[in-house]
């Protein structure tokens, strides 16, 4: 099958589990459940499950041993988008070519379904068909990337950010924690999943949070020059709200440029490492070389 073949088959299978994960219950609260699944299956590159199955592939493992990983961080990826999308954080209204969640449901539906994403992620780990020292470690490792030290610390640290004149050291930490840590968990975690030796999966970190750093300056990049059709969400934001981006400090050519070197690490990190890496390939230059 051709690489891209692969990753379609994956895609397909991501967007299964998270419907299943989403499935209406008995005792569920329907219309929360409803902004739930809108924010969840609503699209999206699906780049962070993708990569999740990949790094499990590409340490020996059954791709999709690490579907209930990949669901995860989707999970929490949707809640970080649902909240990023408030008022009180970046006040947006469209995204993924749709009107955001506290748009459709109000802002306290949005809240709630931003947090029951959030714990859903948990539970998925949780209960996934892997040892109990696998499951406790996703779980630690996911709940380190999301939380202070990880998404939610360089949300805070993006908004305090705003209208100053941040140096290049607070926009690298910035994005490195906002961006950076949820996609080099993907690494970690399909890793984890592969049951991965130790020092393999410290290069594999090491290859995410490269990638994650070219993501986000890319997500920039993309914000100055692509449309709004285009990515599906309000192009040319984050010079009116005067975010601490890579362009603002550098120019837009020196960022595409350093997005690009840190790819070229990533994939000579990877080759490094070596075996049944093509769809691993494939996705860290579709994370940097994309145009949505
Ligand atoms: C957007 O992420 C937010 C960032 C962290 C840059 P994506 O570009 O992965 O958004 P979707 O999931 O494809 O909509
Ligand atoms: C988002 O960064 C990072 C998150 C943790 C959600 P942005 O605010 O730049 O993401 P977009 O451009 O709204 O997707
Ligand atoms: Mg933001
Ligand atoms: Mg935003
Ligand atoms: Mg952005």
């Amino acid at each position: 099958m051709s690489t891209a073949a692969t990753l379609d088959t994956w895609r397909l299978r991501i967007e299964q589990s998270l419907d299943a994960a989403l499935a209406p219950q008995e005792d569920s609260v329907g219309g929360l459940l409803d902004a739930m699944r809108y924010s969840a299956l609503g699209g999206g590159k699906r780049i962070r499950p993708l990569l999740t199955l990949a790094s499990c592939r590409a340490m020996g493992g059954d791709p999709y041993a690490a579907l209930p990983a990949a669901s995860a961080v989707e999970m929490i990826h949707a809640y970080s988008l649902i909240h990023d999308d408030l008022p009180a954080m970046d006040d947006d209204s469209l995204r993924r070519g749709r009107p955001t969640s506290h748009v459709v449901y109000g802002e306290a539906a949005a809240i709630l379904a931003g947090d029951a994403l959030h714990t859903l992620a948990f539970e998925t780990l949780a209960s996934a068909p892997l040892s109990a020292e696998q499951r406790v470690r996703l779980v630690a490792l996911l709940a380190r990337a999301s939380g202070e030290r990880g998404m939610a610390g360089g949300q805070a640290l993006d908004l305090a950010a705003e209208e100053g004149r941040a140096t290049a050291e607070t926009v690298e930490r910035i994005h490195r924690l906002k961006t950076g840590a949820l996609i080099a968990v993907c690494f970690t975690m399909g890793s984890v999943c592969a049951a991965a030796a130790e020092s393999r999966l410290e290069a594999m970190e090491r290859i995410g949070r490269s990638i994650g750093l070219a993501f986000q300056i890319q997500d920039d990049v993309l914000d100055l020059t692509a449309s709004t059709e285009e990515l599906g969400k309000t192009a040319g934001k984050d010079v009116g709200t005067g975010k601490a981006t890579w362009p603002a400090l550098f120019g837009v050519e020196a960022s595409r440029r350093r997005a690009l070197e840190l790819m070229e690490d990533a994939l000579r990190d990877l080759h490094e490492i070596g075996s049944q890496s093509d769809a691993l390939e494939d996705l860290l230059r579709r994370s940097v070389e994309r145009r949505r």
